[in-house]
Protein backbone atom coordinates (compact mmCIF):
# COMPACT_ATOMS: atom_id res chain seq x y z
CA UNK A 1 0.00 0.00 0.00
CA UNK A 2 1.27 3.50 -0.78
CA UNK A 3 1.88 5.95 2.10
CA UNK A 4 -1.46 7.57 1.33
CA UNK A 5 -3.76 4.57 0.80
CA UNK A 6 -6.85 4.96 -1.39
CA UNK A 7 -10.03 6.21 0.34
CA UNK A 8 -11.88 2.96 -0.37
CA UNK A 9 -9.60 1.00 1.98
CA UNK A 10 -11.55 2.66 4.83
CA UNK A 11 -14.92 2.61 3.08
CA UNK A 12 -18.02 0.43 3.33
CA UNK A 13 -20.32 0.11 0.33
CA UNK A 14 -24.09 -0.43 0.50
CA UNK A 15 -25.94 -2.01 -2.41
CA UNK A 16 -29.41 -0.77 -3.31
CA UNK A 17 -31.52 -3.02 -5.53
CA UNK A 18 -34.03 -0.31 -6.44
CA UNK A 19 -36.96 -2.52 -7.35
CA UNK A 20 -37.09 -3.88 -3.78
CA UNK A 21 -35.79 -0.96 -1.70
CA UNK A 22 -38.62 1.58 -1.28
CA UNK A 23 -41.62 2.44 -3.42
CA UNK A 24 -42.70 6.10 -3.45
CA UNK A 25 -45.62 6.04 -5.90
CA UNK A 26 -47.68 3.04 -4.85
CA UNK A 27 -47.10 0.87 -7.93
CA UNK A 28 -45.51 -1.85 -5.81
CA UNK A 29 -42.05 -1.38 -7.34
CA UNK A 30 -39.24 0.47 -5.60
CA UNK A 31 -37.97 3.66 -7.23
CA UNK A 32 -35.60 6.63 -6.98
CA UNK A 33 -38.15 8.65 -5.00
CA UNK A 34 -38.09 5.83 -2.47
CA UNK A 35 -34.31 5.85 -2.20
CA UNK A 36 -34.45 9.62 -1.62
CA UNK A 37 -36.92 9.04 1.22
CA UNK A 38 -34.54 6.56 2.82
CA UNK A 39 -31.28 8.48 2.34
CA UNK A 40 -31.10 9.14 6.08
CA UNK A 41 -31.19 5.40 6.81
CA UNK A 42 -28.00 5.04 4.77
CA UNK A 43 -26.35 8.03 6.43
CA UNK A 44 -27.36 6.73 9.85
CA UNK A 45 -25.85 3.33 9.09
CA UNK A 46 -22.64 5.19 8.26
CA UNK A 47 -21.76 3.66 4.89
CA UNK A 48 -19.61 5.64 2.47
CA UNK A 49 -20.84 4.55 -0.94
CA UNK A 50 -24.12 3.47 -2.48
CA UNK A 51 -23.96 1.06 -5.40
CA UNK A 52 -27.20 1.33 -7.32
CA UNK A 53 -28.31 -1.69 -9.34
CA UNK A 54 -29.58 -0.69 -12.82
CA UNK A 55 -32.23 2.02 -13.14
CA UNK A 56 -31.85 2.51 -16.90
CA UNK A 57 -34.72 2.02 -19.39
CA UNK A 58 -35.25 -1.70 -19.71
CA UNK A 59 -37.92 -4.23 -20.67
CA UNK A 60 -37.07 -5.80 -17.27
CA UNK A 61 -36.48 -9.33 -18.58
CA UNK A 62 -33.72 -9.54 -15.94
CA UNK A 63 -34.87 -6.75 -13.62
CA UNK A 64 -32.90 -4.04 -15.39
CA UNK A 65 -29.77 -6.03 -16.26
CA UNK A 66 -31.17 -5.91 -19.81
CA UNK A 67 -30.69 -2.26 -20.77
CA UNK A 68 -32.37 -0.64 -23.77
CA UNK A 69 -30.92 2.87 -23.24
CA UNK A 70 -27.70 3.55 -21.33
CA UNK A 71 -28.31 7.28 -21.06
CA UNK A 72 -31.64 7.62 -19.29
CA UNK A 73 -33.72 6.43 -16.34
CA UNK A 74 -36.65 4.02 -16.72
CA UNK A 75 -39.95 5.77 -15.89
CA UNK A 76 -40.61 2.76 -13.65
CA UNK A 77 -37.86 4.09 -11.38
CA UNK A 78 -38.28 7.84 -11.96
CA UNK A 79 -36.41 10.39 -14.02
CA UNK A 80 -32.96 11.77 -14.71
CA UNK A 81 -33.92 14.80 -12.60
CA UNK A 82 -34.55 12.49 -9.64
CA UNK A 83 -31.27 10.74 -10.20
CA UNK A 84 -29.54 14.14 -10.09
CA UNK A 85 -31.44 14.84 -6.89
CA UNK A 86 -30.26 11.54 -5.44
CA UNK A 87 -26.63 12.26 -6.34
CA UNK A 88 -26.95 15.65 -4.63
CA UNK A 89 -28.70 14.18 -1.57
CA UNK A 90 -26.06 11.49 -1.14
CA UNK A 91 -23.16 13.86 -1.69
CA UNK A 92 -24.67 16.24 0.86
CA UNK A 93 -24.52 13.39 3.38
CA UNK A 94 -20.94 12.54 2.46
CA UNK A 95 -21.87 9.43 0.44
CA UNK A 96 -20.80 8.56 -3.08
CA UNK A 97 -22.97 6.99 -5.78
CA UNK A 98 -21.67 4.13 -7.93
CA UNK A 99 -23.72 3.05 -10.95
CA UNK A 100 -24.11 -0.44 -12.33
CA UNK A 101 -22.43 -0.76 -15.72
CA UNK A 102 -23.90 -3.61 -17.79
CA UNK A 103 -21.92 -3.72 -21.01
CA UNK A 104 -21.27 -7.40 -21.67
CA UNK A 105 -24.75 -7.36 -23.18
CA UNK A 106 -27.65 -5.05 -23.89
CA UNK A 107 -31.37 -5.69 -24.07
CA UNK A 108 -32.64 -7.14 -27.35
CA UNK A 109 -34.71 -3.93 -27.47
CA UNK A 110 -31.67 -1.66 -27.45
CA UNK A 111 -31.57 0.35 -30.72
CA UNK A 112 -28.04 -0.98 -31.29
CA UNK A 113 -29.35 -4.54 -31.38
CA UNK A 114 -32.47 -3.65 -33.35
CA UNK A 115 -30.24 -2.03 -35.97
CA UNK A 116 -27.81 -4.93 -35.88
CA UNK A 117 -30.49 -7.55 -36.44
CA UNK A 118 -32.30 -5.50 -39.12
CA UNK A 119 -30.10 -6.82 -41.95
CA UNK A 120 -26.79 -8.45 -42.71
CA UNK A 121 -25.82 -5.18 -44.40
CA UNK A 122 -26.48 -3.06 -41.31
CA UNK A 123 -23.57 -0.82 -40.26
CA UNK A 124 -24.02 -2.32 -36.78
CA UNK A 125 -24.19 -5.92 -38.04
CA UNK A 126 -20.96 -6.70 -36.25
CA UNK A 127 -21.83 -5.05 -32.91
CA UNK A 128 -23.11 -8.39 -31.62
CA UNK A 129 -22.06 -12.02 -32.08
CA UNK A 130 -23.87 -13.30 -35.16
CA UNK A 131 -22.95 -16.74 -36.45
CA UNK A 132 -24.36 -19.18 -39.06
CA UNK A 133 -25.71 -22.57 -37.97
CA UNK A 134 -23.19 -25.31 -37.25
CA UNK A 135 -21.78 -26.84 -40.43
CA UNK A 136 -23.98 -29.58 -41.82
CA UNK A 137 -27.05 -28.44 -39.83
CA UNK A 138 -29.98 -26.33 -40.93
CA UNK A 139 -30.88 -23.25 -38.91
CA UNK A 140 -33.35 -24.19 -36.19
CA UNK A 141 -32.50 -27.91 -36.12
CA UNK A 142 -31.64 -29.26 -32.67
CA UNK A 143 -27.88 -28.97 -32.17
CA UNK A 144 -27.51 -26.42 -34.99
CA UNK A 145 -26.33 -23.74 -32.57
CA UNK A 146 -22.86 -22.43 -33.49
CA UNK A 147 -21.40 -23.74 -30.20
CA UNK A 148 -22.70 -26.09 -27.51
CA UNK A 149 -22.53 -23.55 -24.68
CA UNK A 150 -25.10 -23.67 -21.87
CA UNK A 151 -26.61 -20.33 -20.91
CA UNK A 152 -26.43 -19.07 -17.32
CA UNK A 153 -30.21 -18.92 -17.46
CA UNK A 154 -30.74 -22.47 -18.89
CA UNK A 155 -30.98 -23.59 -22.51
CA UNK A 156 -28.47 -22.76 -25.24
CA UNK A 157 -26.56 -19.45 -25.45
CA UNK A 158 -27.69 -18.97 -29.05
CA UNK A 159 -30.99 -17.72 -30.38
CA UNK A 160 -31.96 -18.01 -34.00
CA UNK A 161 -33.06 -14.85 -35.77
CA UNK A 162 -35.34 -16.28 -38.45
CA UNK A 163 -35.19 -13.24 -40.69
CA UNK A 164 -31.38 -13.02 -40.68
CA UNK A 165 -31.00 -16.80 -40.79
CA UNK A 166 -28.26 -16.54 -38.17
CA UNK A 167 -27.89 -17.05 -34.47
CA UNK A 168 -26.91 -14.41 -31.92
CA UNK A 169 -25.02 -15.09 -28.72
CA UNK A 170 -26.56 -14.47 -25.29
CA UNK A 171 -24.66 -15.81 -22.29
CA UNK A 172 -27.67 -14.87 -20.12
CA UNK A 173 -31.36 -14.62 -21.16
CA UNK A 174 -32.27 -14.56 -24.84
CA UNK A 175 -33.34 -10.95 -24.27
CA UNK A 176 -29.69 -10.11 -23.38
CA UNK A 177 -27.57 -10.35 -26.55
CA UNK A 178 -23.79 -10.11 -25.98
CA UNK A 179 -22.00 -7.07 -27.38
CA UNK A 180 -19.03 -7.77 -29.61
CA UNK A 181 -16.11 -6.07 -27.86
CA UNK A 182 -13.79 -7.07 -30.71
CA UNK A 183 -15.39 -4.19 -32.61
CA UNK A 184 -13.70 -0.89 -31.64
CA UNK A 185 -16.90 1.05 -32.43
CA UNK A 186 -18.67 -0.85 -29.65
CA UNK A 187 -15.92 -0.08 -27.17
CA UNK A 188 -15.81 3.60 -28.00
CA UNK A 189 -19.59 3.93 -27.77
CA UNK A 190 -19.44 2.37 -24.29
CA UNK A 191 -16.60 4.66 -23.18
CA UNK A 192 -18.46 7.76 -24.38
CA UNK A 193 -21.52 6.68 -22.40
CA UNK A 194 -19.40 6.11 -19.27
CA UNK A 195 -17.80 9.55 -19.57
CA UNK A 196 -21.31 11.00 -19.74
CA UNK A 197 -22.20 9.48 -16.36
CA UNK A 198 -19.02 10.70 -14.72
CA UNK A 199 -19.74 14.19 -16.04
CA UNK A 200 -23.15 13.91 -14.43
CA UNK A 201 -21.49 13.39 -11.05
CA UNK A 202 -21.49 9.65 -10.42
CA UNK A 203 -18.52 8.30 -8.49
CA UNK A 204 -17.69 5.09 -10.26
CA UNK A 205 -19.02 1.84 -11.62
CA UNK A 206 -19.76 -1.69 -10.55
CA UNK A 207 -19.07 -3.54 -13.77
CA UNK A 208 -21.44 -6.42 -14.42
CA UNK A 209 -19.75 -9.71 -15.49
CA UNK A 210 -16.95 -7.60 -16.91
CA UNK A 211 -14.57 -10.55 -17.26
CA UNK A 212 -16.88 -11.97 -19.96
CA UNK A 213 -16.40 -9.18 -22.51
CA UNK A 214 -13.43 -10.81 -24.28
CA UNK A 215 -14.34 -14.02 -26.11
CA UNK A 216 -11.72 -16.45 -27.36
CA UNK A 217 -12.42 -16.17 -31.06
CA UNK A 218 -10.28 -17.92 -33.67
CA UNK A 219 -8.77 -15.90 -36.54
CA UNK A 220 -11.46 -17.30 -38.86
CA UNK A 221 -14.14 -15.96 -36.50
CA UNK A 222 -15.19 -19.30 -35.06
CA UNK A 223 -15.88 -20.02 -31.41
CA UNK A 224 -15.10 -23.40 -29.84
CA UNK A 225 -17.36 -25.97 -28.17
CA UNK A 226 -16.81 -26.57 -24.47
CA UNK A 227 -16.63 -29.87 -22.57
CA UNK A 228 -20.03 -31.61 -22.24
CA UNK A 229 -22.08 -30.93 -19.11
CA UNK A 230 -23.29 -34.11 -17.36
CA UNK A 231 -26.99 -34.73 -17.86
CA UNK A 232 -27.50 -31.83 -20.28
CA UNK A 233 -27.39 -31.56 -24.09
CA UNK A 234 -24.98 -28.61 -23.70
CA UNK A 235 -21.34 -27.92 -22.91
CA UNK A 236 -19.45 -25.58 -20.57
CA UNK A 237 -18.31 -22.61 -22.64
CA UNK A 238 -16.66 -20.70 -19.81
CA UNK A 239 -13.17 -21.55 -21.11
CA UNK A 240 -14.00 -19.38 -24.12
CA UNK A 241 -15.31 -16.30 -22.33
CA UNK A 242 -14.14 -16.00 -18.70
CA UNK A 243 -11.06 -13.73 -18.63
CA UNK A 244 -10.64 -14.13 -22.39
CA UNK A 245 -7.47 -13.24 -24.30
CA UNK A 246 -8.08 -9.46 -24.59
CA UNK A 247 -9.67 -8.79 -21.20
CA UNK A 248 -6.71 -6.87 -19.73
CA UNK A 249 -6.24 -4.91 -22.93
CA UNK A 250 -9.92 -3.87 -22.92
CA UNK A 251 -9.92 -2.83 -19.26
CA UNK A 252 -6.71 -0.85 -19.68
CA UNK A 253 -8.15 0.86 -22.72
CA UNK A 254 -11.31 1.69 -20.76
CA UNK A 255 -9.17 3.11 -17.97
CA UNK A 256 -7.24 5.34 -20.37
CA UNK A 257 -10.34 6.46 -22.23
CA UNK A 258 -12.65 7.04 -19.27
CA UNK A 259 -10.89 7.29 -15.92
CA UNK A 260 -7.34 8.51 -16.52
CA UNK A 261 -6.79 11.99 -15.24
CA UNK A 262 -10.25 12.09 -13.71
CA UNK A 263 -9.93 14.47 -10.81
CA UNK A 264 -12.64 12.82 -8.67
CA UNK A 265 -12.02 9.87 -6.40
CA UNK A 266 -13.75 7.02 -8.13
CA UNK A 267 -14.56 3.43 -7.21
CA UNK A 268 -14.19 0.80 -9.93
CA UNK A 269 -15.24 -2.71 -9.05
CA UNK A 270 -15.44 -5.52 -11.56
CA UNK A 271 -17.83 -8.43 -11.08
CA UNK A 272 -15.87 -11.48 -12.26
CA UNK A 273 -17.37 -14.95 -11.98
CA UNK A 274 -14.73 -17.66 -11.98
CA UNK A 275 -11.82 -15.25 -11.46
CA UNK A 276 -8.79 -16.78 -9.72
CA UNK A 277 -6.69 -14.99 -7.14
CA UNK A 278 -3.76 -14.93 -9.57
CA UNK A 279 -5.91 -13.19 -12.18
CA UNK A 280 -7.32 -10.82 -9.54
CA UNK A 281 -3.78 -9.70 -8.68
CA UNK A 282 -3.42 -8.54 -12.26
CA UNK A 283 -6.84 -6.90 -12.44
CA UNK A 284 -6.34 -4.94 -9.20
CA UNK A 285 -2.65 -4.04 -9.36
CA UNK A 286 -2.79 -0.21 -9.36
CA UNK A 287 0.27 -0.09 -11.61
CA UNK A 288 -1.73 -1.80 -14.39
CA UNK A 289 -4.68 0.68 -14.20
CA UNK A 290 -7.61 -1.72 -14.70
CA UNK A 291 -10.03 -1.84 -11.70
CA UNK A 292 -9.72 -1.17 -7.95
CA UNK A 293 -11.16 -4.48 -6.79
CA UNK A 294 -13.11 -7.46 -8.11
CA UNK A 295 -16.07 -9.47 -6.90
CA UNK A 296 -14.85 -13.03 -6.86
CA UNK A 297 -17.18 -16.01 -6.44
CA UNK A 298 -15.15 -18.70 -4.71
CA UNK A 299 -16.71 -18.46 -1.25
CA UNK A 300 -20.26 -18.43 -2.63
CA UNK A 301 -19.50 -21.59 -4.61
CA UNK A 302 -18.51 -23.84 -1.71
CA UNK A 303 -21.94 -25.07 -0.65
CA UNK A 304 -23.03 -26.84 -3.81
CA UNK A 305 -21.83 -29.52 -6.20
CA UNK A 306 -21.84 -29.16 -9.98
CA UNK A 307 -24.39 -26.32 -9.98
CA UNK A 308 -26.03 -24.02 -7.44
CA UNK A 309 -29.17 -26.14 -7.76
CA UNK A 310 -27.34 -29.07 -6.12
CA UNK A 311 -26.68 -27.56 -2.69
CA UNK A 312 -24.70 -29.32 0.05
CA UNK A 313 -23.47 -28.24 3.48
CA UNK A 314 -20.51 -25.88 3.63
CA UNK A 315 -17.32 -27.20 5.23
CA UNK A 316 -15.76 -24.58 7.46
CA UNK A 317 -12.23 -25.50 6.45
CA UNK A 318 -13.10 -24.87 2.78
CA UNK A 319 -14.34 -21.40 3.66
CA UNK A 320 -11.18 -20.64 5.62
CA UNK A 321 -8.92 -22.03 2.92
CA UNK A 322 -10.66 -19.87 0.33
CA UNK A 323 -10.78 -16.59 2.24
CA UNK A 324 -7.26 -17.23 3.53
CA UNK A 325 -5.93 -17.70 0.00
CA UNK A 326 -7.56 -14.47 -1.20
CA UNK A 327 -6.27 -12.53 1.80
CA UNK A 328 -2.74 -13.83 1.22
CA UNK A 329 -2.89 -13.50 -2.57
CA UNK A 330 -3.84 -9.83 -2.48
CA UNK A 331 -1.71 -8.87 0.52
CA UNK A 332 1.08 -7.05 -1.28
CA UNK A 333 -0.61 -6.16 -4.55
CA UNK A 334 -4.26 -5.38 -5.27
CA UNK A 335 -7.28 -5.30 -2.99
CA UNK A 336 -10.20 -7.53 -1.95
CA UNK A 337 -13.90 -6.80 -1.95
CA UNK A 338 -15.75 -8.56 0.86
CA UNK A 339 -19.35 -9.76 0.62
CA UNK A 340 -21.77 -12.43 1.76
CA UNK A 341 -24.88 -11.07 0.12
CA UNK A 342 -26.03 -9.33 -3.01
CA UNK A 343 -29.07 -9.45 -5.29
CA UNK A 344 -27.87 -12.76 -6.81
CA UNK A 345 -27.25 -14.70 -3.59
CA UNK A 346 -29.57 -16.17 -0.99
CA UNK A 347 -29.60 -14.35 2.35
CA UNK A 348 -26.40 -14.87 4.33
CA UNK A 349 -28.05 -15.44 7.71
CA UNK A 350 -30.04 -18.33 6.22
CA UNK A 351 -27.13 -19.68 4.19
CA UNK A 352 -24.06 -19.32 6.39
CA UNK A 353 -25.70 -18.50 9.72
CA UNK A 354 -28.69 -19.89 11.62
CA UNK A 355 -31.99 -18.13 11.00
CA UNK A 356 -33.86 -19.96 13.76
CA UNK A 357 -35.36 -17.54 16.32
CA UNK A 358 -32.76 -18.61 18.88
CA UNK A 359 -29.68 -17.68 16.82
CA UNK A 360 -30.78 -15.36 14.03
CA UNK A 361 -29.58 -12.14 15.66
CA UNK A 362 -26.39 -13.66 17.00
CA UNK A 363 -25.41 -15.42 13.78
CA UNK A 364 -26.18 -12.35 11.63
CA UNK A 365 -23.93 -10.18 13.81
CA UNK A 366 -21.26 -12.89 13.99
CA UNK A 367 -21.10 -13.20 10.18
CA UNK A 368 -20.97 -9.42 9.83
CA UNK A 369 -18.10 -9.18 12.31
CA UNK A 370 -16.13 -11.86 10.49
CA UNK A 371 -16.58 -10.16 7.13
CA UNK A 372 -15.97 -6.56 8.16
CA UNK A 373 -12.77 -7.44 10.02
CA UNK A 374 -11.08 -8.90 6.95
CA UNK A 375 -8.75 -6.80 4.85
CA UNK A 376 -10.74 -5.44 1.92
CA UNK A 377 -13.76 -3.28 1.23
CA UNK A 378 -16.98 -4.67 2.78
CA UNK A 379 -20.26 -4.57 0.86
CA UNK A 380 -23.59 -4.56 2.72
CA UNK A 381 -26.59 -5.65 0.68
CA UNK A 382 -29.91 -3.97 1.49
CA UNK A 383 -31.63 -5.69 4.40
CA UNK A 384 -28.45 -7.48 5.50
CA UNK A 385 -27.98 -4.71 8.08
CA UNK A 386 -31.24 -5.79 9.76
CA UNK A 387 -30.69 -9.54 9.43
CA UNK A 388 -33.19 -10.23 6.64
CA UNK A 389 -33.58 -13.95 5.90
CA UNK A 390 -34.63 -16.20 3.01
CA UNK A 391 -38.32 -16.10 2.14
CA UNK A 392 -40.82 -18.94 2.71
CA UNK A 393 -41.73 -19.46 -0.96
CA UNK A 394 -44.74 -21.72 -1.23
CA UNK A 395 -44.91 -22.75 -4.87
CA UNK A 396 -43.28 -21.87 -8.19
CA UNK A 397 -45.87 -19.07 -8.53
CA UNK A 398 -44.13 -17.16 -5.75
CA UNK A 399 -40.91 -16.85 -7.75
CA UNK A 400 -40.24 -14.01 -10.18
CA UNK A 401 -36.62 -14.39 -11.27
CA UNK A 402 -35.88 -15.44 -14.86
CA UNK A 403 -33.02 -17.67 -13.68
CA UNK A 404 -35.25 -19.55 -11.22
CA UNK A 405 -38.22 -19.85 -13.56
CA UNK A 406 -36.10 -21.07 -16.49
CA UNK A 407 -34.30 -23.57 -14.31
CA UNK A 408 -37.58 -24.95 -12.96
CA UNK A 409 -38.99 -25.36 -16.48
CA UNK A 410 -35.80 -27.00 -17.82
CA UNK A 411 -35.33 -29.34 -14.84
CA UNK A 412 -38.96 -30.49 -14.81
CA UNK A 413 -38.87 -31.00 -18.59
CA UNK A 414 -35.81 -33.21 -18.04
CA UNK A 415 -37.80 -35.37 -15.63
CA UNK A 416 -36.67 -34.00 -12.25
CA UNK A 417 -39.14 -34.13 -9.37
CA UNK A 418 -40.79 -30.68 -9.14
CA UNK A 419 -40.74 -30.79 -5.32
CA UNK A 420 -36.99 -31.46 -5.29
CA UNK A 421 -36.42 -28.62 -7.76
CA UNK A 422 -38.51 -26.31 -5.57
CA UNK A 423 -36.50 -27.30 -2.51
CA UNK A 424 -33.30 -26.19 -4.25
CA UNK A 425 -34.96 -22.95 -5.40
CA UNK A 426 -36.05 -22.17 -1.84
CA UNK A 427 -32.46 -22.45 -0.75
CA UNK A 428 -30.60 -20.85 -3.63
CA UNK A 429 -32.97 -18.67 -5.66
CA UNK A 430 -31.96 -15.05 -6.20
CA UNK A 431 -35.51 -14.08 -5.23
CA UNK A 432 -34.51 -14.71 -1.61
CA UNK A 433 -32.50 -11.49 -1.84
CA UNK A 434 -35.19 -9.61 -3.71
CA UNK A 435 -38.13 -9.52 -1.30
CA UNK A 436 -38.86 -5.94 -0.22
CA UNK A 437 -36.77 -4.27 2.45
CA UNK A 438 -38.53 -4.54 5.78
CA UNK A 439 -38.83 -0.99 7.04
CA UNK A 440 -41.51 -1.51 9.69
CA UNK A 441 -44.07 -4.01 10.96
CA UNK A 442 -47.03 -2.78 8.86
CA UNK A 443 -48.64 -5.11 6.27
CA UNK A 444 -46.35 -4.17 3.37
CA UNK A 445 -43.45 -3.53 5.75
CA UNK A 446 -43.47 0.19 4.87
CA UNK A 447 -42.17 -0.71 1.40
CA UNK A 448 -45.25 0.29 -0.59
CA UNK A 449 -48.83 1.47 -0.23
CA UNK A 450 -49.70 -0.77 -3.21
CA UNK A 451 -49.19 -4.45 -3.91
CA UNK A 452 -45.52 -5.40 -3.81
CA UNK A 453 -44.19 -6.96 -7.03
CA UNK A 454 -42.92 -9.89 -4.96
CA UNK A 455 -44.41 -10.80 -1.57
CA UNK A 456 -42.97 -9.25 1.58
CA UNK A 457 -41.42 -11.83 3.90
CA UNK A 458 -44.03 -12.40 6.65
CA UNK A 459 -41.31 -12.17 9.30
CA UNK A 460 -41.28 -8.38 8.70
CA UNK A 461 -43.60 -7.95 11.67
CA UNK A 462 -40.67 -8.85 13.89
CA UNK A 463 -37.61 -8.18 11.72
CA UNK A 464 -37.67 -4.60 10.52
CA UNK A 465 -35.60 -1.43 10.53
CA UNK A 466 -37.97 0.58 12.73
CA UNK A 467 -37.71 -1.99 15.52
CA UNK A 468 -33.94 -2.08 15.30
CA UNK A 469 -32.94 1.54 14.86
CA UNK A 470 -33.21 2.47 18.53
CA UNK A 471 -32.12 -0.89 19.92
CA UNK A 472 -28.41 -0.98 20.80
CA UNK A 473 -28.48 -4.79 20.68
CA UNK A 474 -29.85 -4.94 17.13
CA UNK A 475 -28.18 -6.26 13.98
CA UNK A 476 -28.44 -2.70 12.66
CA UNK A 477 -26.64 -1.19 15.67
CA UNK A 478 -23.92 -3.82 15.36
CA UNK A 479 -23.35 -2.94 11.70
CA UNK A 480 -23.01 0.71 12.70
CA UNK A 481 -20.32 -0.22 15.21
CA UNK A 482 -18.43 -2.31 12.67
CA UNK A 483 -18.51 0.48 10.11
CA UNK A 484 -17.28 3.00 12.69
CA UNK A 485 -14.47 0.65 13.66
CA UNK A 486 -13.24 0.50 10.05
CA UNK A 487 -13.40 4.29 9.84
CA UNK A 488 -11.48 4.84 13.04
CA UNK A 489 -9.01 1.98 13.45
CA UNK A 490 -6.30 1.79 10.76
CA UNK A 491 -5.61 -1.84 11.73
CA UNK A 492 -9.07 -2.78 10.41
CA UNK A 493 -8.55 -0.94 7.15
CA UNK A 494 -4.92 -1.69 6.47
CA UNK A 495 -3.53 -4.33 8.83
CA UNK A 496 -2.12 -7.54 7.41
CA UNK A 497 -4.02 -10.83 7.86
CA UNK A 498 -3.04 -14.16 9.39
CA UNK A 499 -5.51 -17.05 9.57
CA UNK A 500 -5.46 -19.07 12.83
CA UNK A 501 -6.88 -22.57 13.47
CA UNK A 502 -7.34 -23.37 9.74
CA UNK A 503 -8.59 -26.90 10.48
CA UNK A 504 -11.13 -26.08 13.18
CA UNK A 505 -14.72 -26.96 12.25
CA UNK A 506 -16.50 -24.11 14.03
CA UNK A 507 -14.04 -21.44 15.15
CA UNK A 508 -12.90 -18.86 12.65
CA UNK A 509 -10.02 -16.81 14.02
CA UNK A 510 -7.42 -14.44 12.60
CA UNK A 511 -5.13 -11.60 13.48
CA UNK A 512 -4.69 -8.23 11.82
CA UNK A 513 -1.44 -6.31 12.40
CA UNK A 514 -0.22 -2.86 11.51
CA UNK A 515 2.87 -1.01 12.73
CA UNK A 516 3.05 -2.82 16.07
CA UNK A 517 -0.72 -2.63 16.71
CA UNK A 518 -2.84 -5.77 16.45
CA UNK A 519 -6.37 -7.09 16.56
CA UNK A 520 -7.37 -10.69 17.20
CA UNK A 521 -10.75 -11.74 15.83
CA UNK A 522 -12.44 -14.90 17.11
CA UNK A 523 -15.80 -16.06 15.75
CA UNK A 524 -17.83 -19.12 16.65
CA UNK A 525 -19.74 -20.19 13.55
CA UNK A 526 -21.85 -22.77 15.29
CA UNK A 527 -24.16 -23.57 18.17
CA UNK A 528 -21.61 -25.25 20.49
CA UNK A 529 -19.64 -23.57 23.23
CA UNK A 530 -15.85 -23.51 22.90
CA UNK A 531 -13.34 -23.06 25.73
CA UNK A 532 -10.49 -20.90 24.44
CA UNK A 533 -7.83 -21.58 27.10
CA UNK A 534 -5.93 -24.19 25.11
CA UNK A 535 -6.87 -23.25 21.57
CA UNK A 536 -6.24 -19.51 21.73
CA UNK A 537 -4.81 -18.57 25.13
CA UNK A 538 -3.94 -15.08 23.85
CA UNK A 539 -7.67 -14.43 23.40
CA UNK A 540 -8.47 -15.05 27.05
CA UNK A 541 -6.35 -12.22 28.42
CA UNK A 542 -7.02 -9.78 25.58
CA UNK A 543 -9.05 -6.60 25.85
CA UNK A 544 -12.49 -6.64 24.20
CA UNK A 545 -12.79 -3.98 21.49
CA UNK A 546 -16.12 -5.09 20.06
CA UNK A 547 -18.30 -8.13 20.71
CA UNK A 548 -21.60 -9.19 19.19
CA UNK A 549 -23.32 -10.58 22.29
CA UNK A 550 -25.00 -8.22 24.68
CA UNK A 551 -23.14 -9.19 27.84
CA UNK A 552 -19.41 -9.72 27.98
CA UNK A 553 -19.49 -13.33 29.25
CA UNK A 554 -16.55 -15.42 30.37
CA UNK A 555 -13.41 -14.41 28.41
CA UNK A 556 -12.25 -18.04 28.47
CA UNK A 557 -15.34 -19.37 26.68
CA UNK A 558 -16.78 -18.54 23.26
CA UNK A 559 -20.56 -18.97 23.25
CA UNK A 560 -22.69 -20.09 20.25
CA UNK A 561 -22.32 -17.61 17.35
CA UNK A 562 -20.23 -15.29 19.48
CA UNK A 563 -17.75 -12.97 17.75
CA UNK A 564 -15.08 -10.98 19.53
CA UNK A 565 -12.72 -8.37 18.24
CA UNK A 566 -9.86 -8.26 20.74
CA UNK A 567 -6.75 -6.24 21.37
CA UNK A 568 -4.03 -8.60 22.57
CA UNK A 569 -2.11 -7.50 25.67
CA UNK A 570 1.68 -8.00 25.82
C1 LIG B 1 -24.72 -10.39 -12.97
C2 LIG B 1 -25.82 -9.66 -12.27
O1 LIG B 1 -25.44 -9.44 -10.94
C3 LIG B 1 -27.06 -10.50 -12.40
O2 LIG B 1 -28.12 -10.04 -11.60
C4 LIG B 1 -27.45 -10.53 -13.86
O3 LIG B 1 -28.54 -11.39 -14.02
C5 LIG B 1 -26.30 -11.00 -14.72
N1 LIG B 1 -25.04 -10.43 -14.36
C6 LIG B 1 -26.55 -10.62 -16.16
O4 LIG B 1 -26.46 -9.22 -16.30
Amino acid sequence: MPADPPWWTRAVVYQVYPRSFQDSDGDGIGDLGGILQRADHLADLGVDVVWLSPIYPSPQADNGYDISDYTDVDPLFGSLAQLDELITALHARGLKLVMDLVVNHTSDRHPWFEESRASRASPKRDWYWWRPPREGRAAGQPGAEPTNWHSYFSGPTWELDEARGEYYLHLFAREQPDLNWENPEVRHAVYAMMRGWLDRGVDGFRMDVINMISKDVAPDGSLRDGPPLPGLPYGDGTGSFLCGPRIHEFLQEMHREVFAGHPEQLLLVGEMPGVTVEQARLFTDPARAEVDMVFQFEHVGLDFDESKWRPRPLRMRDLKASFGRWQAGLADVGWNSLYWDNHDQPRAVSRFGDDSPRYRRDSATCLATLLHLHRGTPYVYQGEEIGMANAPFDSIDDFRDVESLNHFAQAVAHGEDPEAVLAALRRMSRDNARTPVQWDGSPSAGFTTGTPWIPVNPDATEWNAAAQRADPASVFAHHKRLITLRHTDPVVALGDFTMLLPEHDELYAFTRRLDGAALLVVCNLGASTHPLGELLPEAVAAELVLGNLTDDGDPAVLRPWEARVLRPVD
